[in-house]
């Protein structure tokens, strides 16, 4: 039975990689998708995704709007020099394309109609998520299967500061309720998503095959994306798909090795803001709501299983 998973994203070149990787595998079936601000704002990420699935003829998923801003309510910097002025590299969805958005109850509906079969991915600022936890309460939270979480980075810099990631970075707020609510949690920080590197060979390879309506774009959006990376990480052999690896570990979780850690995230508005604290000491003292960590990836699997699957005709799950 394929996974059922509700994503929560900001796209950006890395989450719609993220969102085609998901139409092409058959272990998964997208049920909704949250779209929020982030890579780009909320107006513009909901277009990207409602361009994504009408290319690939998928527009019956569930679209829902989520949060515009932090819950501070302050502006945080989008990254077009990273993701392009619209979020995807050098493409512009056609101004006609504008997505239906649900609600944000439908949220709710999706995880009273599949229950314990539900997974919620959330490769996004934490934002919409902890607003999920503050209207429902954690108990009906909870009562999905798990969440898998991209964000943090555990004593490895970070990407946006020294010491902090950019989803927790963008809401440290909402990153905190979720590390101290979310149970079932697993959380794939920089420490495994770095790893995530595709590289343009591999992308040659997907493209040489022809079976389903993405191969253009991926390719456009990835040299992009791996522009970007060249000039950040001079030498760097291809570019880290942090919300591919997110999804993939649903599906493959024994290509990882986890530890068990409450995570706190720093709220200052200095070097801390962001940064994500797990006490790695031989004795933690630990209180709190633990989460599983993946703090090591076989990326061999990882990169295997990348070039199958975005080279696989789209599924017939959603
Ligand atoms: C995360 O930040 C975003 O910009 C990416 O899409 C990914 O979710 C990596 O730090
Ligand atoms: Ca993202």
């Amino acid at each position: 039975m394929p996974q059922k998973i509700l994503l929560y994203c900001d796209p950006g070149i890395d989450d719609s990689l993220a969102i085609i990787y998901a139409l092409l595998n058959p272990e998964i079936e997208l049920v909704g998708i949250v779209t929020s601000y982030g890579n780009v704002n909320q107006e513009q990420a909901t277009q990207n995704v409602a361009y994504l699935l009408e290319l690939g003829g998928k527009e019956d998923i569930v679209l829902i709007g989520g949060a515009k801003t932090p819950l501070s309510g302050e502006f945080t910097p989008y990254y077009p020099e990273i993701h392009g002025e619209e979020g995807l590299g050098p493409i512009k969805p056609p101004a006609t394309i504008k997505g239906e958005l649900l609600n944000f109850d439908a949220v709710f509906k999706l995880i009273e109609e599949y229950g314990d079969e539900l997974i919620i991915v959330d490769v996004g600022r934490s934002t919409s998520l902890a607003i999920s936890f503050n209207l429902a309460g954690a108990e009906t939270m909870n009562s999905v299967k798990g969440f898998y979480i991209m964000g943090g980075a555990f004593l490895t810099p970070g990407n946006v500061t020294a010491g902090a990631e950019a989803n927790f970075y963008g809401d440290p707020i909402a990153a905190g309720i979720v590390m101290e609510k979310a149970k079932n949690s697993v959380l794939y920080p920089l420490n495994v998503t770095k790893e995530a590197i595709i590289t343009p060979t591999m992308i040659e390879e997907i493209v040489k095959e022809d079976n389903n309506p993405y191969q253009n774009l991926i390719k456009e959006i990835f040299d992009y994306y791996f522009k970007a990376y060249q000039k950040l990480i001079p030498g760097i052999e291809g570019s880290p798909l942090h919300d591919v690896m997110t999804l993939f570990a649903v599906t493959t979780p024994q290509a990882f090795k986890y530890v068990e850690k409450v995570v706190t995230v720093g709220l200052d508005e200095g070097n801390l803001r962001g940064v994500s604290i797990a006490d790695f000491r031989p004795k933690p003292d630990e209180k709190g709501n633990k989460l599983t960590i993946a703090l090591e990836v076989n990326t061999d699997t990882f990169a295997e299983n990348f070039v199958k699957t975005m080279s696989s005709p789209i599924s017939n799950n959603h």
